[in-house]
């Protein structure tokens, strides 16, 4: 049993430049975001790095396809600067620092990525990471795994290792400025569910309890600000922030359990984005626990939390009607899916997630996910 997970060095930043002073970035350090988060926070600066642009390997969440091409560049610029690529300065959502962990550990000369998976733990840091997250969700800059679409397989698949952890975290909370709202909200949603499903893990102790229930006070502390005033964001981005890092160290060691298990089915045959296909079944989930399980004690103990958070007499209905301010269910139709699909994705679910359904609070059989795709559709 892992009593203490190894995590990166975290560290707060009033801003880029500050960080950028503070990490004294060189020609051989090695830049990869997005264009945008380059012009507006890195070019003015007039760094010495070499850079890679996000936009140049694919959209949307990371393929197979998308990394091999990276690594490619990667071993490019690895041979064209004097003395190698040292370290590898991430800077995006989780799209982004779930591919610059695979420049880190990739052996150079990696033509794909695939082959990283038969021996993930052989996997050797090359390149010190360091991750800046842009959005407030996936925690990835504090966890060992990165999430990658293997297109032979036609599913999300996790690459798992030690070496996969950035060596540092930095938070820079005006990196989210120009974050979409439906972004935001989505990411932020992802965190919370993190901390809820690590909260009611098996594999929960104090410690990542303590770290679940800090996240989930200051998500929905956040949420309940912006749902008043939305204008109120940008000076909540910091809270936001750190509490989907605090999230990530909380699911990194107790885990997450059946919604993450639930949401790749529909997430990898709709291309809903990760957030989305969360949330599409953590409502659903809760329920389906409140209702096989009532007296549970670790469950009464998170709708205490939310009673407490929120103000409210039924902690599970004051989440459901702050969620909705924040983000809008959508049926699963609403992203494509038909009646067939609830048979189907509920086999995958029972088939492949047996890693994540392990961590449920109440196990969760093929009726049980059925029901809970029916319901969804
Ligand atoms: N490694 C982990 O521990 C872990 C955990 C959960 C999810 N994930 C993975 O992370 C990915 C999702 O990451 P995400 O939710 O952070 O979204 P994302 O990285 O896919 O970004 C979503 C969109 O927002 C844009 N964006 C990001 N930051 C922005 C900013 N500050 N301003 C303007 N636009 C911005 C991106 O360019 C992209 O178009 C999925 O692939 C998921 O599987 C990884
Ligand atoms: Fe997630």
């Amino acid at each position: 049993m892992k009593l203490l997970p190894i995590v990166p060095a975290i560290d707060e930043f009033a801003d880029f430049a500050a960080f950028a002073r503070s990490f004294a970035l060189t020609e051989r350090d090695l830049i990869f975001t997005s264009g945008r988060t380059y012009r507006r926070f890195i070019a003015p600066l007039q760094l010495p790095c070499a850079v890679l642009f996000r936009e140049d390997y694919g959209s949307g969440e990371p393929t197979d396809g998308a990394v091999n091409a990276m690594l490619a560049a990667r071993d490019g610029v690895h041979a064209r600067i004097p003395g190698g690529v040292g370290r590898i300065i991430a800077i995006g959502g989780g799209s982004v620092l779930d591919m610059a962990k695979v420049l880190a550990v990739a052996p150079h000369g990696t033509a794909d990525v695939n082959e990283l998976y038969p021996d993930m733990a052989s996997l050797a840091r090359r390149h010190e990471l360091i991750a800046l997250p842009t959005t407030c969700g996936t925690g990835s800059e504090v966890t060992n795994i990165s999430v990658i679409f293997r297109t032979a397989l036609n599913t999300k698949h996790g690459l798992v290792g030690d070496a996969l952890y950035p060596v540092h975290a930095g938070l820079v909370p005006e990196l989210m400025d120009g974050l979409p709202y439906g972004v935001f909200a989505a990411s932020a949603i992802d965190a919370l569910i993190h901390a809820a499903e690590s909260f009611l893990s098996p594999l929960a102790t104090q410690e990542t309890m303590a770290r679940s229930c800090e996240a989930i006070r200051g998500i929905l502390t956040g949420f309940a600000a912006v749902a008043e005033n939305r204008d109120a964001l940008p000076s909540l981005h910091g809270q936001f922030l750190r509490s989907a890092t605090v999230a990530g160290l909380a699911f990194g060691a107790a885990g997450c359990g059946p919604v993450h298990a639930l949401s790749f089915a529909l997430g990898g045959k709709y291309h809903v984005p990760h957030g989305e296909s969360c949330y599409q079944y953590f409502l659903p989930v809760l329920r389906y626990y409140k209702a096989r399980r009532p007296d549970g004690e670790r469950l009464q103990e998170l709708e205490a939390l939310l009673r407490d958070v929120l103000h409210a007499e039924d902690g599970f209905a004051a989440l459901a009607a702050l969620l909705e301010r924040i983000l809008p269910r959508k049926p699963m139709s609403a992203y494509g899916a038909v009646e067939a699909d609830a048979a189907a994705f509920a086999r995958s679910t029972i088939d492949n997630q047996q890693r994540l359904l392990a961590r449920a609070y109440v196990p969760l059989d093929y009726e049980a996910a059925l029901a809970i795709e029916e319901e969804c559709l």
